[in-house]
């Protein structure tokens, strides 16, 4: 057995051991650990809004754990779902041997999606989606570009400036960020052509031009978007621009993918970010909240398209993976949908991320070191100046680090890690997100004056 050096005597002792381990045994890329002890904290439980650390210090959850725990953290009746169908049935056959889980999820799925008729843009006939389940988020979006690419024969994606989809070989060519890009570039085939994410109405016939001139010169399959940029900031496109694009995509022969990996589930205050939009894409990409926390996703795309584009299984499928449907996530993920449906999280979210843009903006409004508070439900963003007072150090890690110390769990989003993102569980109270906005404030104030 390897000895490993004793941590220092810390504040929180159990923390550091840990930390410790994962510093001697996990790749060194993963976890950033600060000299201090302050950062990261080590989870040992948690419930609701509620983070327990591996020394029992207590902390609210300002974002769903990146947007996985929609119906809170560990909610009671997902987790019986899980215990019950692990005792059944724990493993199956994904592409060989099904079960009644997966069968039950991606019907249920296509209702939420394709099931709600009258929506702009969907072309007739439609109203069904059948579902490839994956695993993780990033393998949604892969699935979606091979069903793209069958669909059409053509190879080539429009993405976004600032897009997010994952960091798996196929998706990586859609993510935007050179950070992700740039270690892995010569194994990348650069099938995406990037066009600005517009946030004005000048920029978004600019977009729209791009997007047919490329579609001219280039073997153009899809437009994959985000309904709204996640991890490039939290940045809801112009007003009107995933209407104009699901027309243009249509008159392009473009399929339109929206990657709602993030957005979905409630969390914009529609079922779906495009249902807010009142667009219905040709496919849609899912993960995170669909089932609170089991490692599981699903592409799911119009059903006459999906049959168009995958050949009838003959024995062998040419996508599948090990744990495709897994038993237990099909069984959490139609309990999580339930707890979303019952409980109306989408309006929830809708009607209380009104009131905490509005309750952010009266933080922002006399402060200057924010730019900006936008979002739509409980998606919001506060865009932080990059520079402090002193015109030196980004401050967006700065105020992420105080918001631990008041006992907020937050993330940065953005290419500068600028944006303070507020995704919470969409059971979030009022009470918590006033408390929410006035630790903020506190934490700005103390920065923005200089203080360390
Ligand atoms: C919009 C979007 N797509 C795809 C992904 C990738 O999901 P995963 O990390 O589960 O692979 C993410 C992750 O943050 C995301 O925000």
């Amino acid at each position: 057995m390897i000895k490993l050096p004793r941590p220092h005597p810390q504040l929180k002792p159990k923390s550091a051991a840990i930390l410790e381990e994962l510093r001697h045994f996990e790749s060194q890329n993963i976890v950033q650990t600060d000299a201090d002890g302050r950062w990261p904290i080590v989870w040992q439980r948690a419930q609701g809004m509620k983070v327990w650390d591996a020394d029992g210090a207590e902390y609210l959850d300002a974002t769903a754990a990146f947007g996985v725990a929609a119906a809170g953290h560990a909610n009671k009746s997902v987790v019986r779902a899980g215990r019950k169908q692990m005792g059944i049935l724990l493993h199956a056959m994904g592409d060989v041997h099904p079960h009644a889980g997966k069968a039950a999820l991606a019907r249920r799925l296509s209702e939420l999606t394709f099931g709600d008729p009258g929506l702009k843009g969907v072309p007739t006939g439609t109203g069904r989606g059948k579902t490839i389940f994956c695993n993780s988020g990033f393998e949604a979006v892969e699935a979606a570009l091979k069903t793209a690419c069958l669909a059409t024969g053509k190879p080539d994606v429009i993405a976004f400036e600032g897009a997010y989809h994952g960091l798996g070989y196929g998706c990586l060519n859609a993510t935007h960020r050179t950070f992700f890009r740039a270690p892995f570039e010569s194994q990348l085939r650069g099938f995406a052509h990037f066009v600005p994410f517009p946030s004005t109405e000048d920029g978004a016939a600019l977009s729209l031009e791009k997007i047919t001139g490329l579609a001219k010169r280039h073997r153009v399959g899809a437009l994959l978007f985000e309904p709204i940029q996640g991890r490039g900031g939290i940045r809801p496109p112009a007003k009107g621009f995933l209407s104009a694009l699901r027309t243009l995509s249509t008159e392009l022969g473009l399929l339109l993918v929206a990657d709602e990996v993030y957005t979905g589930f409630g969390r914009t205050g529609d079922w779906f970010a495009c249902q807010g939009e009142g667009i219905k894409p040709d496919i849609y990409c899912l993960g995170k909240a669909l089932t609170g926390g089991f490692p599981m996703s699903a592409c799911v795309g119009r059903a006459e398209l999906m049959d168009h584009a995958w050949p009838l299984a003959s024995g062998e499928a040419i996508h599948t993976s090990t744990f495709l449907g897994h038993p237990v996530g099909c069984a959490m993920a139609l309990r999580q949908i339930g707890e979303i449906a019952s409980r109306n999280l989408p309006k929830r979210a809708r009607d209380l991320g009104n009131a905490a843009i509005a309750e952010l903006r009266s933080v922002a409004s006399n402060r200057p070191g924010v730019a900006a508070v936008r979002g739509r439900g409980l998606m919001i963003g506060v865009e932080l100046q990059r520079r402090d007072t002193h015109g030196s150090s980004p401050i967006g890690m700065r105020v992420v680090k105080g918001l631990l110390n008041e006992g907020w769990i937050v993330l940065p989003e953005g290419e500068h890690a600028e944006v303070i993102a507020f995704t919470p569980p969409l059971i979030i109270s009022k009470q918590q997100m006033k408390g929410f906005a006035s630790s903020l404030a506190r934490v700005l104030d103390r920065i923005l004056s200089g203080l360390p």
